[in-house]
């Protein structure tokens, strides 16, 4: 298995949540003005996940970067909120899992749902294995975490394009370039349903380049926190009717002439 992460520091966030910040990376897991409010409008509202969890029986979601867990409680949240019984399948994969005693740390700010919730994050990373780990949570999700490398999850594990929502969470394109390339889009693609939807803070030319050279229709939406811009992506264009798009066959275009 690859090694924990060493020294994570829990850094305070503006919104009173806390992230954590990676000295292997150089680079925080979440927005520095609020890890709890940027999760919620970049992979939460914007891409419409309260709608599919009221749509759907079972909303399947996959997540590149487990990190802290946040997106897994923010999405108990938002199934305990919902007037419908839905449920969740919730892969994730993660190459550095946190300890536990780092989790005890953590700190959801003025949300007493997550707070209340947070011993929950403190078991799971403090029973991981190596590969697949699936654990239930509360009934409603079936958490499939695979500790281990990304291009490791897509070699071992078969996800038979059922995917509803693609929580695509790496670190930016400048530390963490592997994580954003067609290969790692085309993957994605792969697992998905057409009319998935594929949602990320990162507003990279290069990113959005990658997503089209492996066919994705992509669109700009409204960042989070000040920031300017976040992507979306569908490979049913109508799914993106409410956004701005790009034009995804330049962009494919430099991505294959290797400008990026
Ligand atoms: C931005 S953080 C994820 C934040 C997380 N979603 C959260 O809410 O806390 C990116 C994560 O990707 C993980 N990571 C980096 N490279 C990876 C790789 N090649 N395969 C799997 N995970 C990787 C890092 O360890 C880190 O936890």
């Amino acid at each position: 298995m690859a090694p924990s992460q060493e020294h994570l520091k829990i850094t305070p966030t503006k919104d009173g949540s806390t992230t954590l910040y990676s000295p292997q990376f150089k680079q925080h897991y979440h927005n520095p003005n609020g890890a709890v409010a940027e999760s919620r409008h970049v992979f939460f509202e914007t891409p419409g996940v309260p709608d599919a969890i009221l749509r759907n029986e079972t909303t399947v979601i996959f997540e590149t970067g487990f990190g802290t867990g946040l997106n897994l409680l923010l999405l108990l949240e938002y199934l305990n909120q919902s007037s419908q019984k839905s449920k969740a399948v919730y892969y994730s994969v993660e190459a550095f899992p946190v300890d536990a005693t780092t989790a005890m740390h953590f700190d959801f700010g003025d949300n007493p749902f997550l707070n209340h919730n947070k011993m929950l994050l403190v078991d799971i990373f403090g029973s991981l294995k190596p590969g697949l780990n699936a654990i239930e949570i509360s009934g409603q999700i079936t958490l499939h975490l695979f500790i281990g490398y990304f291009d490791q999850f897509f070699k071992q594990v078969f996800i038979n394009k059922r995917v509803d929502c693609i929580f695509h969470d790496a670190f930016s394109p400048e530390v963490n370039a592997d994580l954003w390339t067609a290969d790692v889009f085309r993957n994605l693609a792969n697992v998905c349903k057409n009319d998935a939807v594929l949602s990320t803070y990162c507003a990279a030319t290069s990113a959005r380049a990658a997503m089209a050279a492996s066919g994705w229709f992509v669109a700009r939406a409204k960042g989070a926190l000040g920031k300017r811009e976040m992507t979306i992506a569908s490979l049913n264009p109508e799914k993106l009717a409410a956004f701005k798009r790009v034009d995804e066959s330049r962009l494919a275009e430099r991505y294959i002439n290797r400008e990026f």
